[in-house]
């Protein structure tokens, strides 16, 4: 476990900072869906001399000498996460999620090719089309939501218009969606459409990895991932693809869109992969999936509308218009009481995202420090006594005391300084 000594001594300012947010870390409720708590091993990876070697291209095929001993880390991660999902090919060196889905148009797609992903606002990801991102600029668009009343994907209506728009490649996989994705399913809609088919699983990564939530990997052309979120590794990102398009797609990362991979990051991964594979992680991601049920319904008992009536996987969205909110200001009261979230917008929602109606809430970071059933009794408890008291100082500072001592049961990274 790193102690960061050398650190204290050589710079106390950025010293000063890391311990801070470690402390913030700590004692918060970090209910951020896209975050969580890596173990000491991922940790003391991701912090190693690793990050002092340049291995532009592929393990046998660099652009640099030395790389022998980074080759062979970067093979193991690669034979870790084509175990884990059942892929035939991975390419483990994207920097991020955003990185990886590029390369899967880069590799596919001209610009001005038709993309076709979830709206923004029913829960899809910057990089599924959005104006402000590459790949709304980039390809021309069609987006799909999700239906007014259920709030929930209407797959009849994504096969109509994909049938009608034809588009080349079809993404599904969202960010703020709570509800079982239907891979099969859209399988048989990219079909009837012609196009190829993407799933980012960037939320599910963990769950699909356990078996928790229906895999993507035998219905997709690619599958795209972070590594950071539900799958508890580095920061970073993961292509997985069928052999046919390997080439292709190692060549639209590099040399298309990335120089030298991050070797340290890339080690990291291999760690994470060889977690997600344990007995423990299986009994982790069944907790992940159980606080948060219970989380959503003790918020619902408190009175707070969750989107589509509840959840599968490890979020829910709470509609804080419910009790006459908006995200935004959830959001700030929220952080007064100690509980970290994101406000998000709800389908249909009649706020721009900076404001929103919602909050987006995830137990993985929480369940990676232990947390409970009963203790997320204690968090819906805490959040929504802070959410019915938004502006009154004192109660918000009586709860974020709760919110600490609820904290300190569950301790985090103890014995970092
Ligand atoms: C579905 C989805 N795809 C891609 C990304 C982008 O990942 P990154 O922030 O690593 O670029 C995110 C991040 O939140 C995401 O939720």
């Amino acid at each position: 476990m790193p102690t960061y000594d050398a650190l204290r001594a050589t710079d106390p300012e950025v010293h000063a900072i890391v311990s801070a947010e470690r402390k913030r870390q700590a004692e918060g409720l970090e209910l951020i869906a896209s975050e969580n708590f890596v173990s000491p091993a991922v940790l003391e990876a991701a912090g190693s001399v690793l990050t002092n070697k340049y291995a532009e291209g592929y393990p046998g095929r660099r652009y640099y000498g030395g790389c022998d001993v980074v080759d062979s880390v970067e093979r193991l991660a690669r034979k870790r996460a084509k175990g884990l999902f059942g892929a035939e090919h991975a390419n483990v060196q994207p920097h991020s999620g955003t990185t990886a889905n590029m390369a899967i148009y880069f590799a596919m797609l001209k610009p001005g090719d038709k993309l076709m992903g979830l709206d923004l606002s029913s829960g899809g990801h910057l990089t599924h089309g959005h104006h402000l991102s590459y790949s709304g600029r980039d390809f021309e668009v069609v987006s799909y939501g999700v239906d007014r009343d259920t709030e929930q994907i209407d797959y009849d209506e994504v096969e109509r218009l994909a049938v009608s728009e034809r588009p080349k490649l079809l993404i599904c996989g969202a960010s703020a969606y709570s509800r079982v994705i239907d891979f099969e399913r859209f399988r048989r809609i990219a079909d009837a459409a012609g196009a190829l088919l993407m799933a980012d699983i960037a939320h599910i990564a963990g769950l699909v990895a356990t078996g928790l939530h229906p895999s993507p990997v035998p219905h997709c052309d690619f599958v795209t991932t972070t590594t950071h979120k539900t799958l508890r590794g580095p920061r970073g990102g993961l292509i997985l693809c069928k052999k046919a398009h390997a080439k292709a797609i190692n060549r639209a990362l590099f040399p298309g869109l990335q120089g030298g991979p991050l070797m340290h990051i890339v080690a990291a991964k291999a760690v994470a992969f060889k977690e997600a594979a344990s007995v423990e992680f299986q009994q982790y991601q069944q907790d992940v999936l159980a606080n948060a049920r219970r989380l959503a319904v003790k918020l619902e008992s408190r009175g707070f509308r969750i989107v589509s009536g509840g959840t599968d996987n490890h979020l829910c969205l709470l509609d804080v218009s419910s009790v006459g909110l908006t995200g935004k200001v959830a959001e700030v009261a929220l952080e007064k009481a100690g509980v970290t979230v994101n406000k998000n917008t709800i389908p249909y929602d009649p706020n721009p995202p900076m404001v929103a109606s919602g909050i987006r809430l995830g137990t993985p970071a929480l369940t990676s420090r232990g947390m409970d059933a009963e203790a997320m009794d204690q968090v819906g408890d805490l959040i929504a006594d802070a959410l019915l008291a938004p502006e009154d100082v004192a109660a918000l500072s009586t709860v974020k005391g709760r919110v600490e001592e609820l904290c300190r049961r569950f301790p985090l990274y103890e014995g970092l300084d």
